[in-house]
């Protein structure tokens, strides 16, 4: 899950190098680097840290040269120095690398037989000496190339330079992707169209196992047997300007005041607002659908879970639900008529694709709930159900998971009208609510000052616990989620029945407890839980309604959310819980939008 660009062009490319490197920052920020063909043959810089710390590199000691390829790095074999930040060369061999090389301790041990030594901890140097040992062999470029590729196991997108052919740049990919990009008298290769958006509109995205040779006009492009092949070449909408934070201090902070409309061009696709009818995309029919399999990672799989309250309690519709890392190993028997549905932001997680992958190797029909449509899941799923956030920047996931939940929503009663779970009166009045939801969303705006004057009380603390019941007990998980990913205090999230068989021995009075509960059918028994926490002297902070506000003890703080139907609790009680987070982390000094040791896309498995 690392960034990879190369570029064959007719004038220097070390800006645009980086341009596109700041680009795809959102896919790992460890360390940072660029190979450059000049005058004098390939030239590197390399740095650790992000891409910021190379441009000043850079400043002082320029690269000239108009083709070359650059990486920004999510570190994954050896640490984030920069005898490990790519492109790692070996004789005349420069490459980036995004995946993990599964073999290379075997491979390593080969080479290191024949006298290879290695100037880095990864697992892509590894390919640098396998193809440079290729072509010491005499191979041609594509041939050594297809030698080497043979020998991989594991994910990988490659860019190659090799020293000698100074219009030639070779590209591959094997579970994570690569785009070629077609400019004029130009030619990219990118990680995805965002990579390569500054410079052309006109992307292939190769397919499994494909192998590219480009140069300045062309793309020979050839399938994993080495056959020529043709990939079709599409005009993507991927803006050429990059996302920009407008007067906000940090992406997530914009990203969370965006979802009152994110959430409504979201619903958008999947409502009709005059006939107040929910719309299905074409081949998706729940009047044929016994069950839902879902599988997702992260903040996605919380969105799944609240679905999965939404499609049983509405549709009746049996729902499964994995997270995706394990989703297979399980080995779930398939049962006829069951839809599998991964949810991801990126459409490209790689646990998530490969749990789409193992059901469409079932027979299973899958669908795809994702924000970038042009994804390789929105590629591969049978449906494609698009949630429209925009690009969401911030490593931790906001408009995207509200997004997701709103379509979730919609689907859900889509599903009970199919299954005639939902009379049409029913379905009148359950839309209505629901495009009330980015009204309701922009409301619970008004909790901010008072969520931001509880940040530098919560900041001290070591460990905080979330919990509420049915879908809120997926919201404590995602407020929990949010804040241990960006303000690094450990949290966790329980359904709040959970607390008395284990969870509870933690509470003390320096572990607050959030507790996530409007008034409704469950809150009397949330408020039991609450009870049995303060009696153990547990700070608590109360998320609730205007009613619940009403029924709180004394000796808690309680933040009041819009009163707001069931339906659409989850996205409004989303806002206070992203906030506080939010808020924790800016009063700790915390790198919001890049926190350590994560990245936005997780393309690794
Ligand atoms: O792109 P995806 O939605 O598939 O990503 C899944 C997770 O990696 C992601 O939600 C992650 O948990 C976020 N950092 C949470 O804020």
């Amino acid at each position: 899950m690392c960034g990879i660009i190369g570029i064959v062009g007719r004038s220097p490319v070390q800006d645009r190098l980086i341009e596109s490197l700041k680009r795809l920052e959102y896919r790992g920020y460890d360390s940072a680097g660029i190979a450059v063909y000049g005058p004098n043959g390939v030239a590197r810089c390399r740095a650790s840290g992000k891409i910021r710390a190379l441009e000043s590199k850079l400043s002082e000691h320029p690269l000239e040269g108009t083709i070359g390829i650059g990486h920004t790095r999510w570190a994954t074999h050896g640490g984030p120095t920069e005898a490990n930040a790519h492109p790692h060369r070996v004789g005349r061999v420069s490459l980036v690398h995004n995946g993990i090389i599964e073999n290379y301790a075997e491979l390593k041990a080969e080479l290191a037989t024949k006298g290879a030594i290695f100037e880095s901890e990864t697992d892509t140097e590894v390919i640098a000496h396998v193809l440079n040992a290729a072509l010491e062999a005499g191979l041609a470029p594509l041939d050594a190339l297809k030698a080497t590729l043979d020998k991989l196991t594991g994910a990988f997108a490659l860019a190659v330079l090799i020293e000698g052919e100074d219009s030639l740049m070779l590209g591959a990919r094997r579970g994570s992707p690569l785009v070629v990009g077609y400019g004029d008298g130009e030619m990219f290769l990118g990680s995805d169209a965002l990579a390569v958006g500054p410079f052309t509109s006109k992307i292939a995205y190769l397919d499994e196992g494909d192998f590219v040779a480009i140069d300045h006009t062309t793309a020979r492009i050839f399938n994993s047997e080495g056959h020529p092949v043709t990939r079709q070449i599409r005009i993507v909408a991927a803006s050429a300007a990059l996302v920009e934070k407008g007067n906000y201090r940090h992406f997530m902070e914009k990203e969370i005041h965006d979802q009152p409309e994110s959430c409504g061009h979201t619903l958008s696709a999947y409502l009709n607002p005059v006939t107040g009818k929910a719309i299905l995309p074409p081949g998706l029919d729940f009047a044929k659908i016994t069950r839902l399999q879902i599988v997702a990672c992260g903040t996605a799989y919380y969105a799944g879970l609240i679905g999965r309250y939404l499609f049983e309690s509405i549709a009746r519709l049996p729902v499964d639900i994995d997270v995706a890392s394990e989703f297979r190993y399980r080995e779930p028997p398939v049962t006829p008529g069951t839809l599998a549905m991964v949810i991801s932001q990126s459409g490209e997680t790689a646990d998530t694709l490969a749990g789409l992958r193992w059901c469409k190797s079932q027979g299973m029909v899958t669908a795809a709930l994702v924000n970038v449509h042009e994804s390789t899941m929105a590629r591969e799923a049978d449906i494609v159900l698009p949630t429209h956030a925009g690009p969401e920047i911030g490593v931790a996931s906001t408009k995207a998971f509200t997004s997701q939940v709103a379509a979730l929503t919609a689907l859900a009663i889509a599903a009970g009208v199919a299954r005639g779970h939902v009379s049409p009166d029913d379905e009148l009045h359950l839309t209505r609510v629901l495009l009330e939801s980015p009204r309701l969303i922009s409301a619970a705006f008004q909790m901010e000052d008072a969520i931001r004057s509880l940040a530098p009380e919560l900041a001290k603390a070591r460990d905080v616990l979330y919990f509420g019941r049915g879908s809120m007990s997926a919201l404590a998980l995602e407020g929990a989620l949010k804040l241990k990913e960006i303000s690094y205090i450990h949290a966790e999230g329980y359904a709040a029945g959970e607390l008395k068989h284990g969870p509870i021995a933690l509470i003390d009075e320096s572990t607050p407890v959030i507790v996530i509960a409007p008034s409704g059918p469950l809150f009397e028994k949330t408020m039991s839980n609450m009870s049995e926490v303060m009696a153990r002297g547990g700070p608590i902070i109360l998320i609730t309604d205007a009613a619940g506000g009403r029924q709180a003890p004394a000796g808690i703080k309680v933040l009041i959310a819009p009163d707001c139907d069931a339906l659409v609790a989850p996205l409004v009680f989303s806002v206070p819980i992203q906030m506080l987070a939010y808020y924790v982390a800016v009063q700790k000094g915390a790198d919001v939008d890049q926190p350590r040791n994560l990245a936005k896309s997780v393309t690794v498995e």
